[in-house]
């Protein structure tokens, strides 16, 4: 119970014993000088409230709506920071000593600044599990502001609706080491912290429109993500970052667990940059392993995956499938060991029969603990598989899509399972070839599996049409070749405007049409998470501030 609570107890306890020492004055029961005596006293616990109220407020505990996972019950306090010269070294300083502070320990600071009418209000707001350490900090930042910046006064102030911000805030994803910088106009309805609705939770935040009078924060909405994502550009222009943001919003904001196949291995690296935990599996070493005999009972649906994972030509996918049909081999060492001994009826035949070994071969050599039985991965948060490991290149690719179709043909038969967000990138290494049939029934049916692709290529133009076309989002970041430039435009119906800024696109700035915005907007992929379309604002009024060099300041329009 906070000591604003207290207030009306406090007040009746003081009128009930004034009241008595009146009423027994008049009644004649004592003298005067002992009635005025009681009616100080009685008065006694009131000054004492207000005095100690002014001083310090006691730490809140309050507790927390089971839409916040279960956080449990935090700790907040709330510093009003008055502004009595508006100067720019104010802003900076306050800014500096509280980013400074939060770095430090495992306190969360907000920084959040809101308009009361005509008045704009800059608070602090400081939370925490450990109510302890809390109160300390706060004297602490109190006494350091005081002494360190001129011109302003920090006092403490209770603001109970801040709570679903204070318990979001501490377990918000953060890169600025503690600090999150919120203005108003974040704290709008959609905001899973504003009344612990659950609404919000199927966006992603992507980052800012730049094409608009004002940045304004742009975000994949629920039916976004019914659908494919495709992300395109030329290298260096920042898809690899992009699909890293939405692998980590899509869980971290969106609850939508993640299957990462790490081409290079540069994802697991770029999570871990940013401080995420996700489960590595290491396919080289047998985890997350798939026996490619086990996808299907469908012989011919196993022939179009491994026709594509090996690049089969027609004679050497009719062999496979005689193969498949006579032997019933249960895996790749047995499907060797039956095309061995299939029967050559020319030449010709004993030559088709050298090529598919020697392709079974680069699967079953080297790698084969990737392919020697089937052990599922367990589909929670987010899940990095590092194809890297798999140091043959046709293998990782035949590792990836059958990966790809044992996911979905569990999904087809049946078993039910969470949405999941499959993340690729560098997708023409995976996708690209002749054989197009499997990879377009993947792209076309596995949505209504609730598998939605999020996919990364620079060579839009390489990868098959119908991929290009099921990708109902599109993120394009700079394109340089004039063919892939064709094929965006294209796909898109791009304005000649856009078309023009499409090879001048700074990294991370990309072309965004999604299923929500159909129009195309020129949008800033933030690296920072908090949505907001003040999101880099300073604490106080005056020139904008980053008061975290980590942060990247906010891209000017
Ligand atoms: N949203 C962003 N904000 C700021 N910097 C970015 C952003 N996206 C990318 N960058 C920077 O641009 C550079 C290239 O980014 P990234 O590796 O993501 O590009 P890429 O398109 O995947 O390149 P490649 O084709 O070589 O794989 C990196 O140094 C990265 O830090
Ligand atoms: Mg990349």
């Amino acid at each position: 119970m906070s000591l604003i609570d207290s207030v009306p107890l406090v007040l009746r306890f003081t009128l009930v014993a004034a009241a008595l020492s009146l009423l027994s004055y008049a009644l004649g029961v004592v003298k005067l000088e002992y009635s005025l005596a009681l009616a100080v006293l009685s008065i006694t616990p009131l000054v004492v409230f207000i005095i100690k109220g002014r001083l310090r407020f006691p730490s809140l505990r309050i507790p927390v709506s089971t839409s916040y996972n279960g956080l449990g019950s935090v700790s907040f306090r709330i510093l009003e920071v008055e502004v009595k010269a508006r100067r720019d070294s104010v802003a900076s300083g306050i800014a500096k000593v509280v980013s400074d502070r939060a770095s430090r320990g495992d306190i969360r600071y907000v920084l959040l600044s809101v308009m009361e009418g005509d008045l704009r209000r800059s608070l602090i707001i400081l939370t925490s599990r450990d109510a302890g350490r809390l109160s300390v900090e706060a004297e602490v930042l109190k006494s350091l502001l005081s002494s360190l910046v001129e011109d302003i006064r920090v006092y403490d102030v209770n603001i109970p609706e801040l709570a679903p911000l204070a318990s979001w805030a501490l377990e918000a994803r953060v890169h600025s080491k503690g600090l999150i910088l919120v203005s108003e106009s974040t704290l709008s309805s959609r905001h899973p912290f504003k009344g612990g609705s659950n609404d919000g939770s199927t966006r992603i935040y992507l980052g800012e429109v730049l094409d608009k009078p004002y940045p304004k924060p742009f975000a994949l909405e629920g039916r976004d993500l019914e659908g494919h994502i495709g992300v395109f550009g030329s290298t260096g222009s920042g898809k690899s970052t992009t699909l890293s943001v939405l692998a980590e919003r899509a869980w971290y904001q969106a609850r939508i667990p993640v299957l990462l196949l790490d081409w290079t291995g540069e994802h697991s690296s770029l999570l871990k940059a940013r401080g995420l935990s996700f489960k590595e599996y290491n396919p080289a070493t047998g985890e997350a392993a798939i026996n490619p005999l086990d996808l299907s009972k469908d012989i011919d649906y196993l022939v179009s995956v491994m026709v594509k994972a090996l690049s089969l030509s027609p004679p050497q996918a009719y062999m496979l499938l005689r193969a498949l049909e006579q032997g019933k081999p249960r895996n790749l060492r047995e499907l060797e060991a039956v095309v061995e001994i299939l029967s050559e009826e020319s030449k010709w035949d004993r030559e088709v029969k050298r090529a598919l070994l020697r392709k079974i071969g680069m699967l079953t050599r080297g790698s084969y603990d990737a392919f020697k039985e089937t052990r599922g991965v367990a589909l929670e948060g987010i899940c990095v598989i590092r194809l890297d490991y798999v140091r043959n290149v046709l293998a990782r690719k035949s590792y990836a899509l059958f990966t790809l179709a044992g996911l979905f043909m569990e999904r087809a038969s049946g078993v039910e399972g969470p949405k999941v967000m499959i993340v690729l990138d560098e997708a023409h290494n995976v996708f690209s070839g002749e054989e197009v049939a499997f990879i377009e029934q993947l792209f076309s049916e596995s949505r209504k599996y609730g598998l939605i692709f999020a996919i990364a290529t620079q060579s839009p133009s390489s990868i098959p049409n119908s991929v290009l076309l099921n990708t109902n989002t599109k993120i394009v970041h700079a394109l340089r070749s004039a063919r892939d430039k064709n094929v965006i435009a294209e796909t898109m119906s791009l304005t000649r405007d856009y078309i023009d800024i499409l090879d001048k696109l700074g990294p991370g700035e990309a072309i965004v049409q999604s299923p929500s915005n159909p129009e195309p907007l020129l949008v800033q992929i933030q690296l920072v998470n908090e949505p907001g379309d003040e999101l880099h604002q300073p604490l106080v009024q005056g020139k904008p501030v980053n008061p975290n060099p980590g942060i990247p300041d906010i891209k000017s329009s």
